[in-house]
């Protein structure tokens, strides 16, 4: 399958919220992803097979630019356990890398195995449960890689 990873653009947002909205459990306005990508254009990656947006991540770093945030990512569920989403976030650990960022860090619904199987493949380790922090009452394991 030919795949392409690339920036996103703000022509992709549309279809990056639609994805997003249909495979993760929180709903992120449009909004959100926009000022992100304003922000943080250079952390957010599209994947792309046959002109279609299949998969995305949105990061973000913090006030002293040491740690990312993964915000969201994503992979369509028909292309899913054929590493598109690893294919992703390394792409955005080699720009985080490059940033001289020490740390990445997430949040993830503890009801959520698959992601936190996927990033425990990548390297991240749980560090704490944080209680009560979806709207809907569940808790969320915080998971964070060093990459220095
Ligand atoms: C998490 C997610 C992005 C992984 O994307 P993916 O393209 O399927 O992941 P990869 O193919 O790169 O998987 C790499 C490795 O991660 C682990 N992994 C991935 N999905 C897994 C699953 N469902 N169960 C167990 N392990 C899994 C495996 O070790 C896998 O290696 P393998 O295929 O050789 O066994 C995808 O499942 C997804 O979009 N989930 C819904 C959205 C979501 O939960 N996002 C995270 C929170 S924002």
């Amino acid at each position: 399958m030919e795949l392409l990873i690339r920036k996103c653009n703000f022509n992709d947002i549309k279809k990056i919220h639609e994805l997003s909205n249909t495979i993760i459990k929180t709903k992120f306005s449009l909004g959100r992803f926009k000022r992100i990508l304003n922000r943080f254009p250079e952390l957010c990656f599209v994947a792309i097979t046959k002109e279609e947006i299949i998969g995305f991540i949105v990061a973000t770093l913090n006030e002293n630019n040491k740690k990312g945030i993964i915000f969201a990512m994503g992979v369509d569920v028909r292309f899913r356990k054929m590493g598109i989403g690893s294919n992703l976030l390394n792409k955005l650990l080699s720009v985080l890398k490059n940033k001289k960022v020490s740390t990445v860090g997430l949040h993830v619904r503890e009801s959520n195995t698959n992601a936190i199987k996927f990033y425990e493949h990548i390297g991240f380790k749980k560090i704490k449960q944080v209680n009560n922090f979806y709207s809907n009452g569940e808790s969320a394991v915080e998971m964070l890689l060093n990459i220095f």
